[in-house]
């Protein structure tokens, strides 16, 4: 399995037989350097509704007539764009063909600015794991922590884990060294910093405090378009 980020929470696994597209925040997002145009894939996977994470949802699934997989509200508010979509919600797992996902609790907002500027509410926003492959992939979403990410790291055995780390809208990086103890994932990549001046942090920082501590996993910082294997 092979993931390769984009800046901020966009990313994209690919398996063996399938591209999943994570929060496609590209054309806006000053870290990245893809367009959305240059994005081929099967399904896009939401973690919740803001702008920050919808992203270029619309034109990459119309463009690769791709499924949409996310909670029920923002499912709806997809399907009224015209997409395609298969809607879950928190707790609840589903088999796909490229294997299965299943939508955890994450602690955030979930809504979209509508005409009026004001925010359209879109549902509890979600961490979500996929298994396929025999390998296991957390992306825990926009969050703060929260113990129950132990029963997430007890049940799974997460090989990658992709956490946000930059504070102000989640957890920084003392929160995310928690995390790490609770969900036990191999491997992790740093997410959600720098691409505002709220959120900026040096991941180093992050690097650094895993490993000063007794937590045995990989830190691994990606620039926009790098990738890693596992
Ligand atoms: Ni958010
Ligand atoms: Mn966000």
């Amino acid at each position: 399995m092979k993931l390769t980020y984009f800046g901020h929470s966009a990313c994209l696994l690919e398996t063996a037989s399938h591209k999943l597209l994570f929060d496609p925040f590209l054309s806006d997002n000053p870290l990245c350097d893809v367009k959305p145009e240059d994005i081929q894939c099967d399904y896009i996977l939401l973690t919740h509704g803001h702008a920050d994470h919808f992203g270029d949802t619309e034109v990459i699934a119309k463009a690769n007539d791709a499924t949409v997989i996310c909670n029920y509200e923002l499912s709806s508010f997809c399907g009224s764009k015209g997409l395609k979509t298969h809607p879950m919600h928190i707790g609840g797992g589903h088999d796909f063909d490229f294997g299965r996902v299943k939508l955890t609790i994450a602690h955030h907002g979930s809504s979209y600015p509508g005409p009026d500027g004001l925010p359209i509410y879109l549902g509890e926003p979600a961490g979500i794991l996929v298994k396929a492959d025999n390998r296991t992939f957390l992306h825990a979403g926009d969050t703060g922590l929260f113990l129950d990410m132990q029963l997430i790291g007890e049940m799974n055995d997460i090989d990658l884990a992709m956490l946000p780390i930059g504070d102000n809208f989640t957890m920084g990086a003392d929160d995310a060294v928690k995390a790490v103890e609770y969900l036990k994932p191999k491997r992790v990549v740093p997410c959600h910093y720098n691409t505002f001046p709220p959120i900026e942090c040096d991941p180093k920082d992050f690097a650094a405090k895993i490993d000063d501590s007794p937590l045995v996993c990989e830190v691994h910082v990606l620039g926009s378009s790098e990738s890693v294997e596992f």
